[in-house]
C-alpha cells in the first residue's frame, strides 16, 4: 500500500472543547505525549470545531485553513506534523487538503486545541481509511494536543495517565455522560485585556516540570483530589466538589507562578473573578460556586442551575469582565456524515421552496 497512488479520500468530523477540573500539567514522555498524571474534565456543549480533511495524490503539499485563513507557522508545522503521523498508520504518502472552523472566535480564549486536534484526528484518520475506536482516538489526538485526548468523548472524562512505558495503557475514557448531573452549569467568564498565549501549554508545562519546586509535591497530591472529584461527580455533590476544584486550580496556578521564567496566565479581572467566587461562598456559608481556569485569563465557574443567574450578575458586574456565558456539559466528537459544502439547489427541490 505505501506509497501507492489512490483515490481523494475525504471525511468531516466535529469535536467540542472541554475544561480540566483536574489538570494536565507536564509530560513524563514527550515523544509518547504521556503525562506525569491522570486528568479529568467536563466536555463543553455549545462549542464545536469542525474539521474537513481530504487525501489527494494530486495536491504536492498539504494545505491547511483554519477558520477562512491559511494556517502559518506553529499551528500549520502542528497540523503538518499530525498528518505525518496518520499518513504513518495509515501507510499512505499523499497530501491533504485541512480546513477547519470553530463556531467561537480562536480569541475568545476557549482552548481551541483541544476541541481543533480532537476534529483533525476523527476527520484525518477516517480520510485516511483508519477505523479507529473511541479509545484508539483518543490516543492518536492526545499527539496534537494533550488535552483533545479528552474532547472525544462527551461529559464526564477522564484522561488516565497509565503506567506502560510504552503509554499503551494511556487513554481518555468517558466517565458520565453528558445527562448525568443536569443542574451543573459553567459561567464561563470572559475577561477584557486576555494575553495572547505566546508559548504553548506543551512547551511551558515542561518548564513547570523542570523548575517549579513545587511540581513534585503537586504530582504527588493530584491522585488523591482526583479520586476526591470523581467521587464528588459520581454523588452529585457541590459541596465537595467546589472547593476541591478550586484547590486543584490553586495547586495549578501555584505550580505555574513558581516556574523560571514565571508563568502568570491571569489578569487583575481574572483575579478579581477568584475573590468574588470565594466571596459568595462566604457570605453564603455554603459551596455556592467553585472557580477553574486553564493556562488562559478568562475563568470557569461551576455552580448549579439554581444559583446561577445570582452567580453570574455578580460576576457579570465586576469591572473588566468583558461577558459571561452559561455552558452545560455536552456531548463528544462525531463524525458529519453529510457534506460540509451546502448541497447544489436542484430544479426540483427549488420547485418543493427547500
Ligand atoms: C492547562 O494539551 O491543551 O489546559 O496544545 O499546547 O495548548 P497545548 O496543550 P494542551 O494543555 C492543556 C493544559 C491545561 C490543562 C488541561 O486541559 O488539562
Amino acid at each position: 500500500m505505501r506509497g501507492q497512488r489512490s483515490a481523494p479520500r475525504e471525511a468531516t468530523y466535529e469535536a467540542p472543547p472541554n475544561i480540566a477540573l483536574v489538570k494536565y500539567w507536564g509530560m513524563r514522555d514527550r515523544t509518547l505525549a504521556v503525562p506525569f498524571n491522570s486528568s479529568l474534565s467536563v466536555t463543553l456543549g455549545r462549542f464545536r470545531s469542525r474539521t474537513h480533511v481530504r487525501f489527494d495524490p494530486d495536491l504536492s503539499d498539504d494545505r491547511v485553513e483554519i477558520n477562512g485563513a491559511p494556517a502559518v507557522g506553529g499551528p500549520r508545522d502542528g497540523v503538518v506534523h499530525f498528518l505525518d503521523r496518520v499518513r504513518d498508520l495509515a501507510g499512505r504518502t499523499d497530501r491533504a487538503s485541512v480546513v477547519s472552523d470553530n463556531n467561537f472566535p480562536t480569541a475568545s480564549g476557549l482552548a481551541s486545541s483541544a476541541s481543533g486536534f480532537a476534529a483533525l484526528a476523527g476527520a484525518a484518520s477516517r480520510a485516511a481509511g483508519l477505523r479507529l475506536s473511541s479509545r484508539a482516538l483518543s490516543q492518536l489526538a492526545r499527539f496534537g494536543s494533550g488535552s483533545a485526548s479528552r474532547s472525544v468523548f462527551g461529559g464526564f472524562v477522564e484522561w488516565q495517565a497509565g503506567h506502560r512505558r510504552d503509554g499503551s495503557d494511556c487513554y481518555a475514557r468517558p466517565l458520565f455522560s453528558e445527562d448525568h448531573w443536569p443542574e451543573l452549569v459553567d459561567i464561563v467568564v470572559f475577561v477584557e485585556g486576555a494575553p495572547v498565549k505566546e508559548v504553548r501549554s506543551a512547551d511551558a508545562m515542561q518548564s513547570s516540570v523542570a523548575t517549579s519546586p513545587l511540581y513534585g509535591r503537586r504530582i504527588a497530591g493530584v491522585p488523591r483530589r482526583l479520586t476526591a472529584i470523581r467521587g464528588a461527580i459520581a454523588r452529585r455533590d457541590p459541596s465537595r466538589l467546589f472547593p476541591l476544584v478550586m484547590e486543584e486550580c490553586d495547586n495549578f496556578r501555584e505550580v505555574c507562578e513558581t516556574t523560571r521564567p514565571s508563568l502568570d496566565y491571569l489578569t487583575s479581572t481574572s483575579r478579581a473573578v477568584l475573590g468574588e467566587v470565594r466571596a459568595i461562598n462566604r457570605e453564603a456559608g455554603r459551596s455556592v460556586a467553585g472557580y477553574t481556569h486553564d493556562a488562559g485569563a478568562h475563568v470557569h465557574v461551576f455552580t448549579l442551575e439554581r444559583d446561577a443567574r445570582r452567580v453570574r450578575g455578580r460576576l457579570a458586574h465586576l469591572s473588566g469582565v468583558r461577558s459571561t456565558l452559561v455552558v452545560r456539559p455536552g456531548p463528544g466528537g462525531h463524525p458529519v456524515v453529510r457534506a460540509t459544502r451546502p448541497a447544489r439547489r436542484t430544479s426540483a427541490s427549488r420547485r418543493r421552496g427547500r
